[in-house]
């Protein structure tokens, strides 16, 4: 049985991650919730359990096993000195030390065996882990020459900030009033903004390259060519992705059909003729990712173009921190 410290417990991450411990039934003897001075003394109820919210202090991560980050990358920077040092597990779900050559990044169903001895393990972004078993699957079969991803992302992809901005944008929209934005670069109701975090020197912006580069370390394949358009949408939960895959084999859409049906973690949602495809409105709050529209490439001769759906907050995000805890508690036993 473990002591767990979930850090940022009130934020949207962090309060899936409480969830989804009792509903997983995950082993723990005591779990402690933190986050800031704000915060402190709220109660949280999760399986009819009480729970008090602590003013975060370093010295807490001596009194945890596993200690999920679900703050900010600036805060993961500030604080991993700190849990290390205390010998406890941590998994961190921003993006600060993801890249980095001895911090594992972990996908259960791909890469579990790059964790070894590590005891700081970071979480991959949304965006990336909401593709990453369905082109792994057609990595392992076809092998991968090209993809290129276009993305729908939800608002609560920015926190509860960007959660309570859309629905605020969208009550001052119906009121006929002018919305002033302030987490997103423009008002989010009924818009759409191709604009995720700041822009890099080569016309990307950090959200893209993350989805390139982390997808080349998960898969071990650094020279493989992944472009990313990534685009905020008026959706309140599940991020979705258009996605186009040019292989070095020739793919059979049927066999991927079955290899998806057959993979854990994916789920097919794919019949045209009963209007079935991955949406977030049925994505979302489900463990599953949803893979639809598949079908042959008209422009690559050894190419497919498919849809996901997957709800980024449990997948995306706790789901995926959570399933790397219940492996590496496996390991020990
Ligand atoms: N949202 C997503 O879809 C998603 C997906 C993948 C990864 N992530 C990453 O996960 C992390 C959390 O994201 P989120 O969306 O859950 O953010 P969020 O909703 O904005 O929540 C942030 C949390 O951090 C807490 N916090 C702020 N300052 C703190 C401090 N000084 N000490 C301790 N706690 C503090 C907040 O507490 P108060 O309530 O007291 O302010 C809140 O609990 C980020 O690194 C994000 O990039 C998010």
């Amino acid at each position: 049985m473990y002591k767990i410290g979930i850090y940022g417990a009130t934020g949207k991450v962090g309060s899936e991650l409480l969830k989804i411990i009792h509903i997983r039934k995950f082993p723990y003897s005591k779990i402690r919730l933190f986050a800031s001075q704000k915060s402190s003394g709220k109660k949280l109820i999760e399986d009819k359990k009480e729970f008090i919210i602590e003013t975060f202090y370093k010295d807490s991560f001596k009194e945890i096993d596993i200690a999920f980050f679900c703050v900010s990358g600036k805060w993961s920077i500030q604080n991993r000195q700190f849990a290390e040092e205390s010998g406890c597990i941590v998994i961190d779900n921003s993006s600060a030390f993801r890249l980095f050559e001895n911090t594992p990044l972990i996908v259960p169903e791909i890469n579990i065996d790059s964790i070894k001895k590590s005891r700081f393990i970071s979480n991959p972004n949304c965006t990336t882990l909401i593709a990453a078993i369905p082109l792994w699957v057609l990595h392992k079969k076809y092998k991968l020459k090209k993809v290129i991803i276009s993305t729908y992302q939800a608002a609560s992809g920015a926190g509860k900030e960007g959660m309570d901005e859309l629905l605020q944008a969208i009550s001052q929209y119906r009121e006929n009033r002018v919305f002033k934005p302030s987490k997103f670069q423009y008002d989010l109701a009924y818009n759409i903004i191709p604009h995720i975090d700041d822009f890099e020197i080569n016309g990307y912006t950090k959200e893209e390259m993350k989805v390139t580069l982390e997808i080349r370390k998960i898969f071990n394949v650094s020279d493989l060519l992944i472009s990313c358009t990534a685009v905020r949408i008026p959706v309140l939960r599940a991020h979705s992705e258009s996605i186009t895959v040019e292989t070095e084999l020739k793919p059979d859409i049927n066999e991927i059909r079955d290899l998806i049906k057959n993979t854990n973690g994916i789920v097919l949602k794919d019949d045209i003729n009963n209007n079935i495809y991955p949406m977030p409105i049925t994505s979302s709050d489900n463990f599953d990712v949803e893979v639809g529209r598949i079908r042959k490439s008209i422009v690559f001769e050894n190419g497919i173009d498919f849809f996901v759906s997957g709800d980024q907050l449990l997948k995306g995000a706790a789901l995926n921190a959570l399933q790397i805890a219940e492996k590496m508690v496996e390991r020990t036993v």
